[in-house]
């Protein structure tokens, strides 16, 4: 790969590892879940992802969370996904959302619960994020229900948090281990600083990243 930045190798190499884990899963289960994070860090990966040859159409996605917002709403982590990763063949894949058309999240968790719990679990994949305050799909340090989204069996928690402007909605930590992989997805200097303190320490509620840090983490840094 001549000229490419280190984010856009990073990207390519994660997509190509998520492709892989896919299709290892699809020879001997008809569907495989992805679950992906939203943010601004994923859009290289998603494009780098849509481009890779799959049965999508076996492909089940989802949300690790979503700001309760309309999916036209500029901040929705859906429209991401559909903008950036269900284009082109990657189109047939199912995508399920984690909005549903009641007005705040804490009415609309139940049936997103229902919704999420039919996908084919345990997930292939699940793709953290990161924020800069250690908070990893919304299990925020500031957020009063962090220790609720740790603890619960639910599949879903709704989350208000005075750091983020919308009401979140987010899979649980114990919904999120779910899965036979994780990667973590971050990139620049300021996210390596984080992620080196929340290896030096052990207080989930400081650094949330680190109730993934226990489990096998695929991390995937660039500067
Ligand atoms: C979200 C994400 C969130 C994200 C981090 C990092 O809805 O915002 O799921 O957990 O992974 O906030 O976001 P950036 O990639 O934009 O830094």
């Amino acid at each position: 790969m001549t000229n490419v930045s280190p984010r856009e190798r990073l990207a390519r190499q994660l997509a190509e590892a998520v492709a892989e884990a896919l299709r290892a899963d699809l020879e001997h289960q008809d569907h495989a879940l992805l679950v992906v994070s939203g943010g601004s860090t994923p859009v290289p990966f998603f494009t780098a992802l849509a481009a890779c040859r799959l049965p999508w159409e076996r492909v089940q996605v989802t949300l690790a969370d979503e700001r309760w917002v309309a999916e036209r709403a500029d901040d929705s982590n859906a429209r991401l996904v559909r903008e950036h990763l269900l284009r082109g063949p990657a189109a047939a894949a199912t995508f399920t959302p984690l909005t549903s058309d009641h007005s705040t999240p804490e009415e609309g968790a139940e049936v997103v619960a229902e919704r999420i719990e039919a996908l084919a679990w345990p997930a292939s994949v699940v793709i953290l994020g990161m924020g800069g305050d250690g908070h990893t799909a919304s299990l925020f340090p500031d957020s009063r229900e962090l220790d609720l989204a740790r603890s619960t069996d639910a599949t879903t928690v709704a989350v208000r948090t005075p750091s983020q402007p919308q009401p979140r909605i987010t899979l649980s930590a114990g919904r999120l281990h779910q899965a036979r992989r994780h990667f973590l997805h971050i990139t620049g200097g300021d996210k390596q600083a984080v992620l080196a303190r929340a290896l030096a320490g052990d207080d989930v509620r400081e650094l949330p990243i680190r109730a993934f840090l226990a489990c096998p983490l695929a991390t995937y840094w660039a500067p």
